[in-house]
């Protein structure tokens, strides 16, 4: 069964088809990180803009990829939630349209699930996790904790009480004058730098608590900053990114494991944006392995937005017997596991 999964939550007008949930045919992801760059962060307004510009191309351009023809798709898969809603809007009325001129069914897919289901994608040298897992989502928007029961149940175990651990990450970078998207660009800088060099706050590290906090520890870095001469040194610079990264990644690391053993599961994982993250994916591997656990990452390319995962979480929705109809609207917010 081939499914078309449409994504447009916030900044990457992506489309993607999927066979039986697993196997990848065609991804394209138009990435809008050139127009968003000049002002430090996502301008809800540009991306709504931009989606509506790309839509067609992108929708185009996954059907010559894949070598699929219009007529051997099953279903739309759509991401319906949460987001920006000028953004969802667009995929959600492409969706919309594509399902109607085809006559085909129409699914809508949560954006975290969709981050989930990254998971279940084939992959060369990664293996799926198979439920019960718990689960990280850790994005620009989100860090969620979750007791995977079933592909499509979940329970929220934790999550962040102020900012999102991708969102530290953006944070920080512009305070050390990186580059946007932050994650990426501190990951490179961290490499050069001694993850010890300055002592970070590792926020609610609390024995029982699932829930995280980030803006103490961005503030933390604001204060050290403060105090150094500036300009900072490439040395000085690296050593912070090191030192905050190491910061997130004990956190994290930390609360998946106490997580696993408060639910009672064998298997981890991690998905979303910040899952590329070089030290996270090794201490968790390190770590979750030491205590007997399957660890299960997406390829790195599927961590961050694209509509493969969307489709994915479709495949899994369809089988359940999820439908839309054509008055299908975008929702800004929804919380996994929670009725809308
Ligand atoms: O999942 P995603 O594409 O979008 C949301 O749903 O929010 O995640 C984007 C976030 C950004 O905050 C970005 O800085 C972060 O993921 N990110 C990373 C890395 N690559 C992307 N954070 C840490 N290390 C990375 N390598
Ligand atoms: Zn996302």
């Amino acid at each position: 069964m081939n499914i078309l999964g449409i994504e447009t939550s916030c900044d990457e007008t992506a489309a993607a088809i999927v066979a039986n949930g697993k196997k990848l045919l065609g991804n394209v992801v138009a990435s809008q990180i050139a127009d968003h760059t000049p002002y430090g962060g996502v301008v809800p307004e540009i991306a709504s803009r931009r989606h509506v510009e790309n839509i067609i191309g992108v929708i185009r351009a996954v059907f010559t990829e894949s070598g699929i023809g219009q007529g051997h798709i099953d279903a739309v898969a759509v991401t319906q939630g949460p987001g920006l809603l000028g953004s969802l809007l667009v995929g959600v009325m492409a969706a919309k349209a594509l399902a109607y001129s085809l006559d085909i069914p129409l699914v809508p897919v949560n954006h975290i699930e969709g981050h989930i289901a990254a998971l279940y994608l084939d992959s060369a040298d990664l293996l799926p996790p198979k439920p019960p897992f718990v689960a990280l989502v850790a994005s620009g928007g989100h860090t969620h904790l979750y007791h995977v029961l079933k592909v499509t149940d979940y329970r929220l175990l934790g999550q962040t009480r102020d900012d999102a651990a991708g969102e530290a990450y953006d944070k920080v970078a512009k305070m050390l004058e990186l580059g946007y998207p932050g994650g990426p660009e501190i990951d490179r800088l961290a490499q050069d730098g001694q993850a010890d060099a300055i002592k970070f706050p590792r926020p609610l590290m609390i024995k029982g608590s699932l829930d995280f906090s980030f803006s103490g520890l961005k503030t933390a870095v604001l204060y050290h900053l403060r105090k150094q001469p500036s300009p900072l040194t490439k040395t000085q610079k690296a050593d912070i990114a090191a030192s905050f990264q190491q910061a997130v990644a004990d956190v994290l690391v930390g609360k998946i494991l106490s997580a696993a053993h408060m639910v009672g599961v064998d298997q981890i994982a991690v998905a979303g944006g910040v899952a590329s993250n070089s030290l996270l994916r090794s201490e968790l591997a390190d770590k979750g392995s030491q205590q007997g656990l399957k660890v299960c990452f997406p390829p790195k390319n599927l961590c961050t937005d694209n509509a493969a995962m969307i489709a994915s979480a479709g495949y899994y929705r369809f089988q359940e017997g999820v439908r839309a109809g054509m008055d299908l609207n975008a929702v800004s917010v929804w919380q996994l596991g929670q009725a809308k």
